[in-house]
């Protein structure tokens, strides 16, 4: 029965594949596609993660390129003109919405990563006024919680260094801090980082994240596949992973309820949602619990697993770099007391570990090609269409790896890149800038994750030094493959300075 019924599908997406989708005129130029495959071939030829495929391929056919990925067209923008021009405008604004993302949020287009419909934009005012009301994108605010977590932080790695001759696996060691970050600007209070419900989520999401890809994953070719190959595609664990996330944040929900405190004075965002949720009384659309189950989602999923592998990767490229650890922490040393926290104001005394840090977004760029837009109407660029309902991919590892743009080693870590003559910064910080998006869909925790990113590094290298582990092969810093790229496992070894 699943044999005929598989057969008479393929039959039809042949049909489809052939004379059902006639391509339509000026597209920008790409490879030939295959009935059915698209251009997949030469996508899993160019290269098996779909995002250097991509920028091997735009190599080719340049800044905007039309790829059909399995049976989803797509338009992928690889120059850092193309995307600036492009990302602000409101026919590319669109977000694509299917496959597992529509069981991500119950069929329905909710929250604000994903979401297309117009309310879209109202939500996303929303939930950052209503955060603003408790310190997010507020400098002070914001720098009063991450200094906050740091000194919960110095302590957990103060332990490490005397553990084990200060031995530790890094690679997902900042994650509960950044979602402790995260938690007193959405709910008020700091999470425990020994909280082995947190640790189950950390884990969770992060395995989410590794099982499938914006690019070229089979999911996303074939949306139909997720339910006859759950275990082939890895399905299983993006559906384990929903229940999991969904689970927590409905408890959390509760507790909010039960505590009652929205319901007069709210002190934090969950708070504010639910007291809105009450007043709406079921007629609104916005303000309703299964609408903030996925605001939450969005949340957690853009927020921390971004933020702690942009830092993981900052220690890894620390210790396989240990002259510009050395150079970065003697400008500190000049600049900072020990355990004296620096302010993000602080960026243009420290222009060699700022440098370094931009560096580690430009080398990590954990986000090559994010949660890819959709056009809402016919656009032209440059003469070429990019037609309506197509899907449109920022591919910002050809913008992160432009030698035009950062020199001929691109693949090197070289802080020393973002360096004028006068010691200053020279302005290609400009380019780094794009790792966050452009536009009405940007992202909205860019201010939060620069902050971040900075009092960590400054912090961590101010007060500990990081080195490899004697006598082990140095740690790779190929990523996992996934929707956000992490470092695989790596050690290190810890001393307090
Ligand atoms: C290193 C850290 C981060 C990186 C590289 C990053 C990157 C991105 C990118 C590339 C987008 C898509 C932008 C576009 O389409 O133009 C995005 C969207 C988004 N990000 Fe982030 N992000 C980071 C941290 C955060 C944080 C800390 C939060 C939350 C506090 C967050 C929440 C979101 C949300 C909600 C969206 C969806 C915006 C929309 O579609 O309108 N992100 N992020």
């Amino acid at each position: 029965m699943l044999q005929a019924f598989l057969l008479l599908f393929v039959a039809g997406l042949l049909v489809w594949g052939l004379w059902g989708n006639p391509r339509r005129k000026n597209l920008p130029p790409g490879p030939p596609q295959y009935p059915l495959l698209g251009n997949l071939p030469q996508i899993i030829k160019a290269h098996p993660f779909g995002y250097r495929a991509y920028h091997k391929l735009s190599q080719q056919y340049g800044e905007l390129m039309h790829v059909k990925v399995g049976l989803q067209d797509q338009i992928v923008i690889s120059s850092y003109k193309a995307l600036k021009d492009l990302l602000d405008k409101e026919e590319i604004s669109g977000r694509m919405w299917n496959g597992f993302l529509v069981d991500r949020s119950h069929g329905k287009e909710l929250g604000m990563i994903f979401s297309s419909l117009p309310a879209q934009k109202d939500l996303k005012t929303y939930v950052m006024r209503a955060l603003r009301d408790y310190g997010f994108n507020k400098s002070d605010s914001m720098e009063a919680t991450v200094r906050e977590e740091l000194k919960h932080f110095h302590g957990r790695m103060s332990s490490i260094a005397k553990k084990n001759g200060g031995l530790h696996r890094m690679e997902r060691f900042f994650q509960s801090s950044i979602m402790s970050i995260l938690w007193v600007m959405m709910a008020g209070e700091r999470y425990d980082h020994d909280d082995p419900n947190l640790e189950r989520l950390l884990k969770i999401n992060s395995t989410w994240f590794q099982s499938g890809n914006f690019g070229a994953g089979m999911v996303v070719a074939y949306p139909f596949l997720r339910f006859l190959f759950k275990e082939w595609t890895g399905y299983y664990r993006i559906e384990e992973g929903n229940e999991m996330i969904w689970g927590f944040i409905r408890e959390v929900i509760e507790e909010h309820r039960n505590r009652k405190e929205y319901k007069s004075e709210p002190t934090n965002f969950i708070d504010h949602f639910l007291h809105e949720v009450d007043k709406a009384g079921g007629k609104s659309e916005l303000f309703t619990e299964e609408q903030f189950v996925i605001i939450c989602y969005d949340m957690f999923q853009g927020g921390f697993e971004t933020t702690s592998n942009t830092l993981a990767y900052g220690m890894l490229y620390m210790i396989l770099n240990p002259h510009i650890q050395k150079k970065a922490q003697e400008e500190l040393d000049k600049t900072f007391e020990k355990r004296q926290i620096a302010s993000i104001m602080d960026k243009t005394k420290v222009p060699y570990t700022t440098a370094t840090m931009l560096e580690t977004l430009r080398m990590s760029n954990i986000l090559p090609v994010p949660g890819p837009r959709k056009a809402t109407k016919d656009y032209y660029y440059n003469g070429y269409l990019i037609p309506k309902g197509f899907s449109v991919a920022l591919n910002t590892y050809s913008v992160m790896r432009d030698t035009k743009i950062f020199g001929d080693d691109v693949d090197t870590f070289r802080p020393e890149r973002f360096i004028g003559p006068d010691g200053k910064l020279n302005g290609l910080e400009q380019y780094i800038q794009m790792s966050w998006g452009a536009g009405r869909r940007s992202c909205i925790g860019d201010k939060l994750a620069q902050t971040t990113l900075f009092m960590f590094l400054t912090y961590l290298l101010r007060n500990f030094s990081f080195h490899k582990v004697e006598n082990q092969p140095d740690p790779t810093t190929e990523p996992i493959f996934g929707m956000i790229l992490s470092p695989q496992p790596f050690d290190v070894i810890v001393k307090e300075r």
